[in-house]
């Protein structure tokens, strides 16, 4: 059978990579046939080992791809996107779906209205790059709270400070760390891989609070965020994340009425009663109480430090493939980008306001606001 036509639109940094895994066959039933940036400079690193071009319009008449992946700045994603969907061409999409939930939702509407959506027709593949859901130990955490191994959960705390970035990082220029180039600072551009992950693992919140700052650095987004998310069922979840923190971690605790799951960078902790706690309260006639405590480690496994770099996201690249040619399920579905994103939005809304904000947020509103942020931004350049 024929391999499947790829192109990457946006060969800059991550483009590039997803690129360069194509080109040296490390996607078995895929190939590399173009690629595509604005930049003349992108274009002429490739130029010799496939076609190049300027426009994405060209190269699909010309070269006719079957799928593409899209790497260029967050908020050309879904224009590109609609593009390609609009022709039955498979999509993997880079993170952030896209910057506003009102944008996503008109997509996924789009998408169901079309009958492109991936249910209705297994032709059309539409998945986006949330590739921390193939972190090993993010997964066995998603089997073990399927399964209900900490019950009903209770607490969460995710900390995330690992995403440090000096000032000669905004130096360089460009879209990063600014309202218009990318709609925020480091929850959309960094913090939006764990709050997909959070969301995966425990589900939405229905409210946000939450406060941002920037802390050092002189750039008109934010570099650190604290939320508190609460649940339908009373739990409630604290974000911190923050860039700028020497020696940042990346740590989730996740409790339920009879366990607790800790994550780290490279390691999950299942602790786990012989009891759960209102059991435990209902027989325990003493002011006090316990339960007989167990615990199982697992780890990340031993390709840990390649695999952190660029491994997750050519799992993803496979995954998309082998979906396309074999039917597997999709790890990361462009209808599920959305969630992410309504809890970015949600948290400046929040902090924008200075109120809790509701889920779903108001989608009009948020982009008015978002809009103010671009004009203030561009009047103080
Ligand atoms: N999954 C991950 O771990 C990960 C890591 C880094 C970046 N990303 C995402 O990838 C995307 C790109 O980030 P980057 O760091 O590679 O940015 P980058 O600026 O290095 O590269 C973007 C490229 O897109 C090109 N481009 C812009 N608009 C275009 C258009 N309309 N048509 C064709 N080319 C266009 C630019 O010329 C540039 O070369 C972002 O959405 C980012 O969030 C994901």
């Amino acid at each position: 059978m024929d391999k499947l036509k790829f192109a990457v639109v946006g060969v800059g940094r991550m483009g590039s990579v997803h690129a360069a895994h194509l080109l040296r066959g490390r996607v078995k039933g895929a190939e590399l046939s173009a690629v595509v940036d604005l930049s003349e400079e992108a274009q002429a690193r490739w130029e010799g080992k496939v076609p190049t071009f300027a426009l994405y319009e060209e190269m699909t008449e010309r070269v006719k791809p079957d799928a593409v992946i899209i790497a260029v700045p967050h908020y050309a994603h879904l224009t590109i996107a609609r593009f390609f969907a609009e022709r039955g061409i498979h999509i993997l999409i880079e993170k952030p779906v896209s910057v506003t939930t009102a944008e996503a939702e008109g997509f996924n509407r789009f998408l169901k209205e079309s009958k492109l959506a991936t249910k209705k027709n297994p032709q059309t593949a539409v998945a986006v790059m949330y590739n921390q859901r193939t972190n090993p130990v993010y997964c066995a955490a998603k089997k073990l709270l399927d399964g209900g191994a900490v019950g009903e959960i209770r607490r969460v705390n995710f900390v995330v400070t690992g995403w440090y970035r000096s000032q000669a990082y905004y130096d360089q220029g460009g879209w990063r760390g600014t309202w218009s180039g990318e709609g925020g600072g480091i929850l959309i551009n960094q913090c939006v891989h764990q709050l997909d992950i959070l969301q995966w693992l425990v589900g939405m919140p229905d409210k946000i609070f939450a406060r941002a700052a920037t802390v050092g650095r002189k750039i008109t987004t934010e570099n650190a965020v604290t939320a508190i998310f609460e649940y339908k069922n009373g739990a409630k979840c604290t974000f911190s994340a923050s860039a700028h923190e020497l020696n940042g971690v990346n740590r989730l605790e996740i409790a339920g009425d009879k366990g607790r799951l800790v994550i780290g960078e490279t390691k999950l902790t299942h602790y786990f009663w012989d009891k759960s706690e209102p059991d435990v309260n209902r027989d325990t006639v003493k002011g006090y109480g316990s339960a007989k405590k167990h615990k199982r480690v697992y780890r990340y496994g031993p390709r840990r430090i390649s695999d952190l770099i660029f491994g997750q996201q050519l799992r993803i690249v496979k995954n998309f493939t082998r979906h396309i040619l074999q039917g597997e399920p999709l790890i990361s579905p462009a209808e599920e980008g959305i969630r992410a994103l309504s809890l970015i939005n949600g948290i400046y809304l929040s902090a924008w306001t200075g109120e809790a904000v509701g889920l779903p947020i108001d989608g009009g509103l948020y982009e008015k606001l978002l809009k103010d942020k671009i004009k203030k931004e561009q009047v103080n350049v």
